[in-house]
């Protein structure tokens, strides 16, 4: 970034009213160029698209259009190779990209703002930025979808114990406990395409704020931009960015949701639990500890998800107090954004490649679903169908499970003839309810863990991936 205020003679653009320059301080302080450099492309994309619609209506000449195209393009060379020099002093990227169009092209480019403002142009800028993004993002949540839908077929068989409390439970099918993430992802994309739909409309035209006096044609840039339709208010077109709030808080959501899961394969890889491995190339050493093998990825997931949160909040805060229309606050709302969409990005791709590298250890999974007496609620409802209110039913399991406790043995170890002690309504069929596999087969309905439902569910899913779910263009 050149910082140089008097090379290149940079008078500001908007300095014609001005009697002395600004300070350097306030200069770098109200300065955007070092972080929205980065919308150049989208930027360049909404002027060649203005400047198409301003030759089509005769606001400028043909030839002016042709002369802008020509500088544009040699322009996004330029930054694309890394030739491109940004100035401070030119306070944004458009400022930045149009001084250099003048360079170019002469009066033309000085033309090529008619009828705008930079307060249409970045709020277009933001929203085909956001609306590539969210397509990428879509992409990579479905990459993952697929990586946990094929680590539950390969495990289809494995039992794990389900819990709440972080106590055992009842026994679960791993593979169901898998797709309840694929579950929580499917929403997250519902969300996403939700957003992506307030995101994609036009706020060129706009302008400042009241529109403009030119006869633009709105609806001819949206179709070139490929925008779906136009905000429709000029002062809510140039303000709001709640577009970018409803973006964060769906990004937030899907950090969440893979912190939960960082949470359990953290947990699971601790050798207590010992039910997964992660591959080496995803953990870390201690530089003092040699035996230590760190799950570094997943805990970094778990506390990059506070830093996406925080970005939700400073836009919310961002918004909160400003009146219409236009307000340079807006310009803070650029880095929150970037780094939700980097965070998220990265978060994605290393995720989907974490998973494809997951060993299960099926025994001890089974082995620790086998503790606990996790199937202590299909005693009960053994009884249940043998007649026994529920509630008695549930006093007289904890009596045994209170026995098996003392005898320090699990519920399903117990011999037919100590359960018989606590109700005369137990008969040898119970033993097949107590197995994991019998009290597993037993949820058998939508939603449930059998695995005829899990099966089903498996493949609903790989249904909904390959043929149902259309991605945006
Ligand atoms: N850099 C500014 C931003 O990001 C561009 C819009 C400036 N508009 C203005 N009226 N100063 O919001």
């Amino acid at each position: 970034m050149n910082s140089n205020n008097s090379q290149q003679n940079n008078k500001k653009t908007w300095s014609g009213r001005f009697t002395e320059p600004v300070s350097e301080l306030v200069e770098r302080y109200t300065a955007s160029v070092p972080f929205d450099y980065r919308l150049a492309e989208y930027d360049i994309q909404g002027s060649l698209a203005h400047a198409k619609m301003l030759s089509i209506q005769g606001i400028i000449s043909n030839s002016d259009q042709v002369a802008i195209e020509q500088g544009l393009t040699q322009i996004r060379d330029e930054i694309r190779n890394n030739e491109f020099t940004w100035q401070l002093a030119l306070e944004d990227v458009h400022l930045n990209i149009e001084k250099r169009l003048t360079h170019l092209i002469g009066d033309a480019g000085k033309r090529l703002h008619t009828a705008r403002s930079r307060n249409d142009q970045v709020a277009t800028d933001i929203r085909l930025f956001l609306r590539a993004s969210i397509d990428r993002i879509l992409s990579l949540i479905k990459d993952l979808q697929y990586a946990l839908l094929n680590l539950a077929e390969k495990h289809i068989d494995t039992v794990m114990p389900g819990f709440t409390h972080l106590q055992v439970a009842q026994p679960v099918l791993f593979s169901h406990h898998l797709m309840a993430y694929f579950a929580m992802l499917k929403r997250d994309t519902e969300r996403l395409l939700d957003c992506r739909k307030r995101v994609n409309l036009l706020p060129l035209g706009a302008a400042a704020l009241a529109g403009t006096s030119y006869p633009i044609d709105r609806h001819l840039v949206a179709k070139l931009l490929d925008f779906e339709g136009i905000c429709e208010n000029s002062l809510d077109a140039v303000s709001d960015r709640d577009f970018a709030i409803e973006f964060c808080a769906s990004a937030a959501l899907i950090m969440t949701h893979l912190s939960r899961l960082s949470e359990e394969l953290i947990l699971w890889m601790n050798p207590r639990f010992g039910f997964i491995e992660l591959a080496d190339r995803f953990c870390t050493g201690s530089s003092i500890m040699p035996q230590k093998k760190n799950p570094d990825v997943p805990e970094l997931v778990r506390g990059k998800t506070g830093r996406v949160n925080g970005h939700l909040i400073a836009l919310l805060t961002l918004m909160k107090g400003q009146p219409l229309a236009y307000n340079k606050d807006n310009q803070e709302d650029k880095e929150p954004l970037f780094d939700t969409v980097d965070t998220l990005i990265d978060t994605l791709r290393i995720y989907a490649e974490m998973l494809s590298g997951v060993t299960v250890h099926h025994n001890t999974m089974r082995q620790s679903a086998l503790r606990g007496h996790a199937t202590a609620t299909d005693l009960a409802d053994y009884l249940v169908k043998k007649d026994i209110p529920f509630r008695d039913a549930h006093e007289i399991v904890a009596k045994t499970v209170q026995f098996a406790e003392q005898k320090g043995c699990d519920l399903s170890d117990l011999p037919i003839h100590e359960l018989q002690q606590f109700s005369d309504r137990i008969e040898a069929d119970v033993l097949t309810v107590l197995t994991l596999e019998g009290s597993i087969k037993s949820r058998n309905h939508i939603g449930g863990t059998a695995p005829e439902q899990v099966m089903a569910a498996l493949q609903k899913a790989r249904q909904w991936l390959e043929n149902e779910y259309i991605q945006p263009r």
